[in-house]
Order: C-alpha cells, then sequence, then structure tokens
C-alpha cells in the first residue's frame, strides 16, 4: 500500500467515524467509548479509522470460559451471533419463539460496547424440521410457506428493533456455476421463486426501518477466480435497488482457503464496485483455512501455510481498509478450537482458520491485522531532512 492510499485510507477513516457513531448510537444507545479497551487490541486500533472489528459469538462460551468471554469483550466491537439468531434457535416450533440467547448477546454487546450485526433471516440452512417436513409432506402450501416466512421476519427483526446495527436478510443465495446466477433450487426459490428475496427486505425494513440490510453470501468478491459470482450478486443487488428494494449493503463472508490462492486487489476492485454503486459492505465471516494434522491441534501440514493464512487474512483486511464503505470486518470465531472449520471441511482436514490457535494464544494473522490497523491510522510518517522530497 502506498502512502497515497494510506493518506486516503485516514482520510476516508474520519468521514466512516461519523458516519459510523451516528449510527452505533442508534443502534445501540450506548456510547462506544466508554469499553476500556488496550490501546493496541484490535478494536481500539479499528477504531481511528471508524472500522468495526468484530466476531462471531459461540453462545455456549460467552459468559461462561472467562478466558473466551475476555477475548470477545476486550478485542471486538461488533459481535455477530455464530447460530442463535437462526430460525432453527428463534422459532423451534410454530408461532414458538425463543429469542433468550439472542438477547443475553445484545445485553453483552451494549455492556461492552459493541453493535450487533444479526444474522440471518433468509437462508436454506438451519431451517426447524417443522417447515421442512411441512412443505414435503405437502402440509404447508407454498402461500402458507410465504405467510409463514413474512410472520417470521416480522417478529424476529421487531423482537430486536433498533438493537441490531446490520442485518443479515438474506444469505447465500447464488451458484458457484460461471456464470453464477440465483440458485433455482435454493429451497425458498424453489417454493416461492426469486421475488422473495426482495419481499424479506421490505419485511425486515418494515419491521425496523433504522436497521442496515445486507446481502450476504462466500466469494462475491473475486475469490472464485472469474469474479463470476461477484458479476452475478452486483447486477442482482442493483436491480433490488432499482427496484426501490430497501437493501443497504453487500456482505461478503470471507471463508478463504491457502490451497486457492486469493487476490487482495481483486477483493478491494469487487468492494469499491459494489461502494460505488450506494452500498455500504462489509466483511461478516472471515476466516483462512489450510490443511492441518488433525482437529484438535491443527497443525499446519505445509509449512509455507504459517505464512499464507495470515497474508491471506492480512490482505482481506486491507481490501476492507481501502474502501471508506467498508463498515465492519467480523472474523467467523475467536480461535482455532472454537471454529466450525475443522468440522465442516474434515476430508482432507482443514483448520488454523482464525486469529487465536487452540489454546487461545494469538497466532501470526493477529498481529499483522494489529499491524495493518496501525498503518491505517497512522500512515508512514512522513521524511525529511536532506534529500528528501517536500
Ligand atoms: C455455521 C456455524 O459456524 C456452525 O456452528 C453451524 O453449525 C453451521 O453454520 N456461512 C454462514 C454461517 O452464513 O451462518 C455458517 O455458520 C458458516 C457458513
Amino acid at each position: 500500500m502506498n502512502i497515497r492510499r494510506l493518506v486516503a485510507v485516514c482520510a476516508a477513516g474520519v468521514a466512516t467515524t461519523l458516519a459510523v457513531s451516528t449510527a452505533a448510537s442508534a443502534a445501540t444507545g450506548a456510547e462506544n467509548n466508554h469499553h476500556s479497551a488496550s490501546s493496541d487490541s484490535l478494536r481500539a486500533l479499528a477504531s481511528k479509522v471508524g472500522l468495526r472489528i468484530g466476531t462471531a459469538v459461540d453462545m455456549a462460551k460467552l459468559n461462561v470460559d472467562p478466558s473466551y468471554t475476555g477475548l470477545v469483550a476486550d478485542q471486538f466491537n461488533v459481535v455477530t451471533p455464530e447460530n442463535v439468531m437462526k430460525w432453527d434457535t428463534t422459532e423451534p416450533s410454530p408461532g414458538v419463539y425463543n429469542y433468550t440467547q439472542g438477547d443475553q448477546l445484545v445485553a453483552f454487546a451494549r455492556q461492552h460496547g459493541q453493535l450487533v450485526r444479526g444474522h440471518t433471516l433468509l437462508w436454506h440452512n438451519q431451517i426447524p424440521s417443522w417447515i421442512t417436513n411441512g412443505v414435503s409432506a405437502g402440509t404447508i402450501s407454498d402461500a402458507q410457506l410465504k405467510e409463514i416466512l413474512h410472520q417470521h421476519i416480522t417478529s424476529e427483526v421487531s423482537h430486536f428493533k433498533g438493537k441490531i446495527w446490520q442485518w443479515d436478510v438474506a444469505n447465500e443465495f447464488f451458484t458457484d456455476s460461471n456464470p453464477s446466477s440465483i440458485n433455482p433450487n435454493d429451497f425458498w426459490v424453489s417454493h416461492l421463486g426469486s421475488g422473495i428475496i426482495g419481499d424479506a427486505f421490505r419485511w425486515a425494513h418494515e419491521a425496523d426501518p433504522k436497521a442496515l440490510l445486507f446481502y450476504n453470501d462466500y466469494n462475491i468478491a473475486g475469490e472464485d477466480g472469474s469474479n463470476a459470482k461477484s458479476d452475478a450478486v452486483y447486477a442482482f443487488v442493483k436491480q433490488l435497488q432499482a427496484q426501490g428494494v430497501p437493501i443497504d449493503g453487500v456482505g461478503n463472508q470471507g471463508h478463504l482457503d491457502t490451497q486457492y490462492g486469493f487476490s487482495g486487489t481483486r477483493m478491494q476492485q469487487d468492494l469499491q464496485r459494489y461502494a460505488d454503486a450506494g452500498f455500504k459492505v462489509a466483511i461478516t465471516e472471515a476466516d483462512v483455512r489450510t490443511f492441518v494434522n488433525n482437529p484438535t491441534d491443527q497443525v499446519p501440514i505445509d509449512n509455507l501455510a504459517q505464512f499464507a493464512q495470515p497474508y491471506e487474512f492480512s490482505q482481506m483486511l486491507k481490501g476492507c481498509l481501502a474502501v471508506s464503505q467498508c463498515i465492519s470486518f467480523t472474523t467467523w470465531g475467536v480461535y482455532d478450537g472454537d471454529s466450525w472449520i475443522p468440522g465442516f471441511f474434515s476430508n482432507p482436514q482443514e483448520g488454523y482458520a482464525l486469529l487465536y490457535d487452540v489454546n487461545m494464544a494469538p497466532k501470526a494473522a493477529y498481529t499483522d491485522l494489529q499491524q495493518d490497523l496501525m498503518l491505517a491510522a497512522y500512515g508512514a510518517p512522513h521524511r525529511t531532512g536532506a534529500g528528501a522530497l517536500p
């Protein structure tokens, strides 16, 4: 990153700080700067450029494991519930709502000067079986399914009204093919058509007009190599916008894998393209996985992975930092011992994806992000003395 870029990042950061703190007080009513995070924490450093740095939170560990809880409080200033705002938790049986754990996270966030990203309202995964079984048995018609969805979104967004900064309204609707398109076989699309995505945004907006509403997906900033998925999502969100659908932002999940390589430059260009079209952007689920020996120790098999993993994390953060509309950068979990990666990518075994290792010690990726944030905040010092340019 050259000096001019750094200066531009700093200048943009000032504007972002103002915009974000307005949204922050709207969403929490809390003053953000009261938390006494150490000055070299990620949250303190990121706040200098107005960026929110976040983590997905596992409610089985928060306020249970003190070391885990300390890291969440000290290092991050935005949190996402890893699972507890998904449908299988929030409406386990028809019309029976459960927001207990979501409320606990919101309370924790408020106490620690953090904002909350709500995740997620419309997704093909983690839907309760009463819905999927009802649909396949024919006891829930498509018209009823639509009404169930409308009720669900209205209930959940109303419950958390005023407490959510950004909602991931719709999650993972696009195919990984080239060209990419809305997946016609998606559970929701196959029953209700692709127009259901715009409806979800409208219903969420009616329930909480101040929350920022995001479309969220993976590989939508060039990670697929061809940029096909980014092109498709870009065209789609522009179309929603043209139709007057209340969509505010695009979330790129940021699940990377060192075996594929990654272009931070391409990510930055793609994020900027969404931003130039009027969208806020966010990195919502960052992790960088690699092949490891076993799921417990998660020692990278290839020695180069210990360099590639932090490098890709750093590139991703720099891509976000360079785009002033990139308002948050969230990692999908706190430490490798509590990451979804080893369970989900187990053949061959992957892991080592987060900023803290299996023992909660900070890894190279952590210190790299710290350095990136410091550089972004302060820029490089201007040279003086003999021979220095003015
Ligand atoms: C994952 C959680 O991390 C796991 O605990 C859960 O078992 C499955 O879902 N994309 C998303 C996230 O949008 O919600 C997923 O989270 C990871 C992939």
